[in-house]
């Protein structure tokens, strides 16, 4: 099915920052992708637009009751300037998923991927090219009936933006010291936690700020009811190698969000013969295999972060340092095979890349 986006250019470009200091988030390019949904009318009027605030009635519903969703991705130039995505089926796909939890409309994928390629391709030109930079792709969904009883909205929003990037952390490939989280929890069981809702990064922020305070640049979420086992990072999933064995929580309880750079991780794990296992796993058994010297590395993965090194986890006041601080051996061989497929310089076996033309 072909989708007619309406493209209007802007007549003021913007100046492009200094692609050696982008940091994370703080730029965003000439245009923007907008979308609107009526009920019984569907998805309708796809535009690309020049980029600039949006207005919106102070009685819309997103502002209310945080009827909010959204994604992150990344494309990429190659050295001989061909324009790459990675896996943007997938974050197409959770989309539906966070706006069936949401009781928001659900989107084509193939709408979404084609929207995503046409403003990054109006946009070729912000695509930075140092080494570990990319175009971040945000798209997101609000709720805009001007309406205060809590239900479901019947219009909305799908918007696109875009933003070069730097590393996501200051510390870039260097290991990040992580907070055990024992008071805060992210997620319960039943919750939102495995939709990519606003509101969950929301609830996250306060132990993110406590955390910051005593030196630590993430928490680590252990489970809502025990506080016993361990769910995830502030933006990333995370992993442990212990004697040999790559291990990371399961989806099972929906409590966690299934990262695209995790599911990745996983397969990649896999094909080079490694043992990888979704299970719980309790902080108690990531201490005491510390304690035993079995915990080799530990690391957090998200499209953001890509593959972030732990070097300290402090739990209970009771820090550990892992790997000496430094990058294991298994974390470094993921960063430079996944973000050798994603900038093209690896061989894809995988077909997850997508060229955008
Ligand atoms: C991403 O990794 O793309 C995310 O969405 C995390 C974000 C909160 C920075």
């Amino acid at each position: 099915m072909m989708y007619d986006i309406k493209i209007e250019r802007t007549k003021t470009p913007k100046q492009k920052p200094d692609q050696n200091h982008l940091g994370f988030g703080q730029y965003f390019t000439d245009h923007m992708f907008i979308m609107d949904y009526t009920e019984g009318k569907g998805w309708h009027d796809a535009r690309i637009v020049p980029y600039a605030p949006l207005e919106l009635d102070p009685a819309s519903m997103v502002f209310h009751y945080g009827q909010a969703i959204f994604e992150g991705l990344k494309a990429y130039k190659t050295k001989e300037g061909r324009i790459l995505l990675f896996r943007p089926e997938k974050n197409m796909n959770r989309v539906n998923i966070s706006n069936d939890r949401l009781c928001m409309p659900q989107i084509d994928v193939e709408l979404g991927i084609h929207a995503i390629k046409t403003l990054v391709n109006v946009d070729k030109d912000w695509i930075p090219e140092a080494e570990g930079t990319s175009l971040y792709i945000r798209p997101f969904f609000i709720a805009t009936d001007p309406f205060l009883g809590v239900k479901p909205s019947s219009t909305y929003k799908f918007i696109i933006i875009l933003s070069p990037v730097g590393a996501y952390y200051a510390e870039g490939l260097n290991p990040v010291k992580i907070y055990v989280e024992d008071y805060y929890v992210r997620a319960v069981r039943g919750g939102i936690g495995f939709a990519k809702a606003a509101a969950n990064y929301a609830a996250s922020i306060k132990a993110q700020m406590d955390a910051k305070k005593k030196g630590y640049s993430q928490v680590l979420w252990l489970d809502g009811v025990e506080r016993k086992y361990v769910e995830e990072v502030g933006t990333m999933n995370v992993f442990f190698k212990i004697n040999g064995e790559v291990i990371t929580p399961s989806l099972e309880g929906k409590s966690i969000l299934p990262g695209v750079t995790r599911d990745s991780v996983i397969e990649m794990l896999k094909s080079w013969g490694m043992k990888v296992t979704e299970r719980k796993i309790s902080i108690d058994e990531v201490y005491d295999a510390h304690s035993n010297g079995t915990l080799e590395e530990v690391f957090g993965t998200g499209t953001a972060a890509v593959i972030s090194p732990v070097g300290e986890l402090n739990w209970k006041d009771n820090p550990i340092i892992i790997n000496d601080g430094k990058i294991g051996v298994v974390s470094q061989k993921l960063y430079d095979e996944l973000t050798g497929i994603q900038t093209g310089k690896i061989e894809d076996k995988f077909g997850w890349v997508t060229e955008v033309k």
